[in-house]
């Protein structure tokens, strides 16, 4: 008996892989350095983890770059984040561009200074031909703020005639979610030792499996990646169902 409701069998590689980076802070401050200089060197791996994916089969990248929560940390650390962001999309947009990777951007602009969210928006027009491999950075994202915002919306849909409340189904709300022409993660990998999921795709990793590994970010490598993308090829995935 068959019952399972997904195209991935046991074998498959993930086609998306979501990842907290976590741990750039500790890895910084173990050197003695300031915690900005963790993020540095965290922005640097995330170009060879996405010049890995097509190799490894994953299709769909997503990192979480910026909570809705980390508005709590310094000043100096939010806005040292907030300038690498944006120097980060002004050097890298080219390479990106020529490397066929698609970008986009999920959480709330609406706090974002209007530069970065210039920048963000062009990144987004120069690279929407691509499709080599799809990578979503989430900034000031958080899954009950993405959800909430969702909600409103929907229900604007519905007072305003355009949606009936008795069509709201599963298949509803995700079309009004940020990820709305993504498929849901496969695989979930935070680094740096936590186990949570810290409010990332709440909705979206009902089923992803999880991974969470001890490396702080800034020593996260394509080796350790391509790690995470093979043990996932030998899980079986039952979606609440029963393999044959
Ligand atoms: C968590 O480490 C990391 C962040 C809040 C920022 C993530 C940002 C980057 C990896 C840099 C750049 C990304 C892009 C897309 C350019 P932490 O500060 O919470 O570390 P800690 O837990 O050791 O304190």
């Amino acid at each position: 008996m068959t019952d399972v409701t997904s195209e991935q069998t046991a074998g498959a590689g993930p086609r998306h892989v979501a990842i907290i980076m976590d741990g750039n802070g500790r890895w910084a401050q173990s050197r003695g350095r300031p915690r900005l200089f963790g993020h540095h060197a965290g922005a640097k791996r995330v170009r060879e983890i996405v010049e890995a994916c097509p190799d490894l089969g994953v299709k769909y990248l997503t990192i979480f770059a910026f909570s809705t929560e980390n508005w709590k940390r310094t000043q100096v650390e939010v806005a040292g984040l907030m300038g690498l962001f944006r120097r980060y999309i002004a050097k890298e947009a080219r390479a990106l561009k020529d490397e066929g990777v698609r970008v986009r951007f999920i959480g709330d602009r609406v706090r974002l200074d209007d530069k970065l969210v210039a920048l963000m928006d062009e990144l987004e027009l120069l690279t929407s031909d691509n499709e080599r491999v799809h990578l979503t950075i989430a900034l000031n994202y958080g899954g009950r703020d993405e959800v909430s915002r969702a909600t409103k919306r929907l229900a604007q849909d519905v007072a305003a005639g355009r949606l009936k409340p008795e069509d709201v189904d599963e298949e509803t709300l995700p079309k009004y979610l940020d990820t709305c022409v993504l498929p849901d993660p496969d695989l979930v990998v935070r680094t740096s030792g936590e186990a949570r999921i810290s409010n990332f795709l709440l909705w979206q990793s009902a089923y992803a499996e999880y991974e969470f590994i001890d490396t702080l970010w800034p020593d996260f490598s394509s080796e350790i990646f391509a790690g995470l993308v093979h043990n996932y090829g030998r899980r079986e995935r039952r979606f609440g169902g029963v393999l044959a």
